[in-house]
């Protein structure tokens, strides 16, 4: 049967641990110039209805270091865009290629691309979540720190697709978990629940930054106003003030305490410039790291 990555939530412990443990492969072979063409005659169609830098690169130079091919469908200049059903694009694709990433809106369209394409679906963000970043997060702290469990992840800001993601992957990984976001601006519900779901999870959802990042090992954050909620640009500043991972909330964490941000970042808002240069060299490793955990679940959902 087909296999997708549609949101960490139906996900196992054990399957992020081995997109991980293939991700590091992958990347050692990357690095040491290794024939690694797994994918060779396969087509991976990117669909996108939000902008991207880093996911449209990492994809494509992914699918090509893998020997295959990727190719970009904008929501816009695609009939998707002139309101094609997502069921009869799934259906056409299925006919072409041998896997799809999208970027969307709804959760819901990237399951029902899932339920009719017949070949692997890949999430490259949501509304709901980003579970590829977070896959490439999880790589980066590991890396970092040569373990996740036992760690206290901290995210400040909005409870988005990003904090969504975050709350799953690391609960998952054995990590203790703690959010700060203002009110109104609480994590999904649905992941609420699932941090709830098992008395072993550590986590704490609270209002005071200093609480979330006190003792922290690695401390995320995010942009205030995601895609497509530009217009509540304004009410979101206000409501954030106080949100802003600076060198006082930093302070407060563990020793070697890592910062990652899933980029693009606004410096003077979710983070100041001084700790966004400071942690630089991880937050870029991951943003590199896209790639290989990318090509990580590639490999594992579409190899013959
Ligand atoms: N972090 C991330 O997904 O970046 P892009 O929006 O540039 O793809
Ligand atoms: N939360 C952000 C992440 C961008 C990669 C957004 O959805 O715009």
């Amino acid at each position: 049967m087909k296999k997708d990555l549609l949101k960490l939530l139906d996900l196992s412990t054990e399957e992020i641990t081995t997109i991980l443990n293939t991700a590091d492969q992958l990347k050692y072979e990357q690095k040491h110039g290794i024939h690694q063409k797994y994918l060779e005659g396969k087509t991976l169609a990117m669909i996108f209805e939000k902008n991207s830098t880093r996911t449209r690169v990492s994809f494509e130079t992914g699918m090509f270091q893998l020997g295959g091919h990727a190719l970009f469908l904008s929501g816009k200049e695609s009939q998707i865009g002139r309101g094609e059903p997502i069921q009869d694009t799934a259906r056409v694709l299925g006919r072409y290629c041998d896997g799809i990433m999208i970027r969307t809106f709804g959760q819901d369209e990237v399951e029902e691309l899932a339920k009719y394409a017949g070949i692997p679906v890949i999430n490259g963000l949501t509304d709901f979540c980003h579970p590829c970043q977070v896959l490439a997060d999880l790589l980066t702290v590991r890396e970092h720190k040569a373990v996740l469990e036992g760690l206290k992840l901290c995210y400040i800001g909005d409870g988005n697709n990003m904090a969504n993601s975050l709350i799953v992957g690391g609960l998952n990984m054995g990590m203790e978990v703690a959010a700060a976001c203002p009110k109104g601006y609480d994590p999904d519900p649905k992941v609420l629940d699932f941090a709830k779901s098992d008395p072993a999870h550590k986590f704490s959802l609270v209002r005071n930054p200093k609480e979330a990042a006190a003792g922290a090992d690695v401390v995320f954050t995010d942009v205030w106003a995601s895609m497509g909620m530009e217009e509540e640009k304004a009410e979101r500043e206000r409501a954030f003030q106080g949100y802003c991972v600076d060198t006082d909330l930093m302070a407060l964490t563990n020793p070697g305490c890592m910062v990652q941000h899933c980029l693009p970042a606004h410096r003077g808002e979710e983070i100041t410039a001084e700790v966004f240069e400071a942690h630089a060299q991880e937050i870029f490793d991951e943003a590199e790291n896209r790639l290989h955990a990318q090509k990580a679940v590639m490999y594992l959902l579409m190899k013959d």
